[in-house]
């Protein structure tokens, strides 16, 4: 959602900042620009739709200097314009001015800026704090710095913004709250990016500013950080341990596709140095010295939004089963605004892909200011959610560009089983026969992803078939229903299709009414605890008509004889099953959305990371 790019050095700004804002297109936008400052000429270059757009329209423009700001813009206030998109220029055309995030008492503000006689060309609120920073700077005769740091004291809600002026070209001035906001330090010039995707390829060095700190990028200062209170902070420079293949879809048509594949690895990557097989035990090094609490707590609350929200429920049958501890599993958004009742030994799992989900993030505060232990389950490193927290386990996911996640799912999945594994071991809630059979199967996860994404060219033929479909209806049962609302939020979320996401038996107090000879339903079928029941369910839909299409265990034969088709998976442990009975519904999801021209990695609508509320 919304991103920013910024750069001052030596270098031609607007190819750099152009390049930057397409690595961050994945975040999900509907317009973009960018400014340049050059010979004290302050030029905005704006467009509604895609960043190619953009560069389209630019292509007989001067876009020369190496200082400016840049934007991908997914409306808030006021439709996807080339007015409301940013960079937005103050009154006097001296300042122009980037924003993530929202301000929420902006009519306010605006309302006393235009007694003053300012005039606005947008209806963003993003130009409104661009008048602001002008009126201040006016008022007190103060640098830019000084007018930034004076206007965000005066404005409520979430920001990240770069600001820039044309008077003088040594420096930008950046300042965050609640959205993320990296800067780049390279030789002799700085970058600065809403995540480090559009840095990683000029520097691995970075500072993430921290709630309430502004910056001075300064080609002549160097790099100066201050609280909006006006205290100094030194800046905490740190490496970045991304690659920039990570970056890029390495021969695969799209950024999804690639990332489904690389689901072997990422589990992998996930487990490596946890599970460790020889001194049959799992060690979570983040969560260390937060284990006495985490294993004595008497509740455990998940809280997540999208597919995070489906692993954590997932999560929620992990634990019980296997540490016997109460679970809830929270939207975020829900649980911060519900008064909840949280005590000091709860211990709160906010699990989180991009680690900056605006929802997420509150509810962490909430739960802080209740006294419960909050732990992280988060895949990018440094991100707010992961620093917000008193601890946590990576997932080592590796960066995820398609919006629809995929392997950062699994890989949660990963952390949340590891974590049950602990915490029963420690609390003697798992027999040793168990934890080791559960060691070895984990183990062999990998390789049992890998066997079930060899199926593709059966699933693209499956795919091929239903395509047209205008609903579809996914079930499981017992650990695998969350598989299922993350099979239907997939195929929604890419294909346009609408999907519903049901446990089997609940089919028959609604869904089961829409089941007519068009209706396709995908069932979670594999051979565990409930696989009878959920045999009689298919049989349910089958009496009516319906179409099914299986997920099962390998070498299973009665629900061969019922459905119209299936995709087998290798037999692993029922609490493991959902780590490989996801994939056949990525890939079907995948190739019914390019079977229908859509746009697969940027889905309409769809932001990656969700960093307004
Ligand atoms: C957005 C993304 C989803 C994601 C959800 C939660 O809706 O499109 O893919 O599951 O946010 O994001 P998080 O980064 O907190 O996991």
């Amino acid at each position: 959602m919304c991103g920013i790019v910024a750069y001052i050095g030596k270098q031609e700004a607007f190819p750099i900042i152009l390049k930057g804002l397409k690595r961050l297109e994945y975040r999900g936008y509907d317009s973009s620009g960018i400014a340049v400052v050059n010979n004290d000429s302050l030029n905005v270059f704006k467009k509604q739709g895609k960043v190619a757009m953009l560069e389209e329209f630019v292509t007989d423009k001067d876009t020369s200097g190496c200082i400016g700001i840049g934007h991908t813009r997914w409306a808030t206030h006021g439709l996807p314009t080339d007015a409301n998109a940013h960079p937005h220029s103050s009154g006097n055309e001296k300042f122009a001015l980037v924003h993530n995030g929202i301000i929420e008492n902006y009519a306010i503000i605006k309302e006393n800026l235009i007694n003053k006689g300012h005039t606005f060309l947008s209806e963003t609120d993003t130009e409104v704090l661009m008048h602001l920073i002008e009126e201040i700077s006016t008022q007190h005769d103060c640098d830019l710095f000084t007018a930034v740091r004076l206007a965000l004291n005066e404005v409520i809600g979430a920001y990240a913004i770069v600001v820039i002026n044309k008077e003088n070209d040594q420096e930008l001035i950046a300042a965050r709250k609640s959205s993320p906001l990296v800067v780049g330090i390279g030789k002799g010039e700085y970058f600065c990016a809403s995540d480090a995707t559009p840095i990683i390829e000029f520097t691995k060095n970075v500072v993430y500013l921290e709630d309430g700190e502004i910056a001075k990028l300064s080609l002549k200062d160097g790099l100066k950080l201050k609280t909006i209170k006006n205290e100094t902070k030194t800046p905490f420079i740190q490496k970045l341990e991304m690659e920039l293949e990570t970056l890029e879809k390495g021969g695969y048509d799209h950024f999804m596709l690639k990332e489904i594949f690389e689901q072997p690895k990422s589990v992998q990557d996930c487990m490596r140095g946890r599970l460790v097989l020889n001194e049959n035990k799992v060690s979570l090094g983040g969560i260390l010295n937060y284990k006495e609490q985490i294993v004595n707590a008497k509740r455990i609350i998940v809280i997540a939004c999208g597919t995070s929200w489906h692993a954590g429920l997932v999560g929620e049958y992990l634990f019980e089963e296997l540490a016997r501890v109460p679970v809830e599993v929270e939207y975020a958004s829900e649980f911060r605004y519900r008064n909840p009742i949280i005590y000091p030994d709860d211990v709160v799992i906010a699990i989180s892909q991009s680690g900056e989900t605006a929802d997420t993030l509150a509810a962490i505060e909430l739960a802080k200011s209740k006294g419960a232990t909050i732990v992280g389950v988060c895949n990018v490193v440094g991100s707010s959610i992961s620093r917000a927290t008193d601890c946590g386990s990576y997932t080592h996911a590796g960066p995820e560009i398609g919006v629809a996640s995929t392997k950062a799912f699994t890989a949660q999945v990963t952390v949340l089983t590891l974590m049950a594994m602990m915490i029963g071991r420690e609390k003697g809630t798992i027999s040793d026969e168990r934890f080791t059979r559960l060691m070895i199967d984990l183990d062999n996860i990998p390789h049992k992803i890998e066997s079930v994404l060899k199926t593709d060219a059966q699933i693209q033929k499956i795919a091929d078939i239903y395509k047209d479909s205008p609903n579809a209806l996914f079930l499981g049962r017992g650990i695998n229903f969350p598989v299922a609302l993350e099979g239907a939020l997939k195929l929604k979320e890419i294909s346009y299709i609408h999907a519903e996401g049901y446990p089997a038996a609940e089919m028959k107090h609604g869904p089961i009414a829409l089941i007519d000879e068009e209706m396709p339903t995908f069932v979670v079928a594999t051979k565990d605890g409930s696989y009878e029941k959920v045999v009689s369910n298919i049989q349910e839909v089958k009496a009516r008509k319906g179409k099914v299409i299986a997920i099962v265990t390998k070498g299973d034969k009665v629900v061969k004889g019922i459905a119209d088709h299936v995709i087998e998976i290798p037999k692993t442990d029922d609490m493991l099953v959902p780590l490989i009975a996801t994939i056949p519904m990525q890939l079907l999801s995948y190739h019914i959305a390019v079977m229908r021209n859509c746009n697969v990695d940027q889905p309409r609508n769809l932001a990656k990371s969700v960093t307004v509320e």
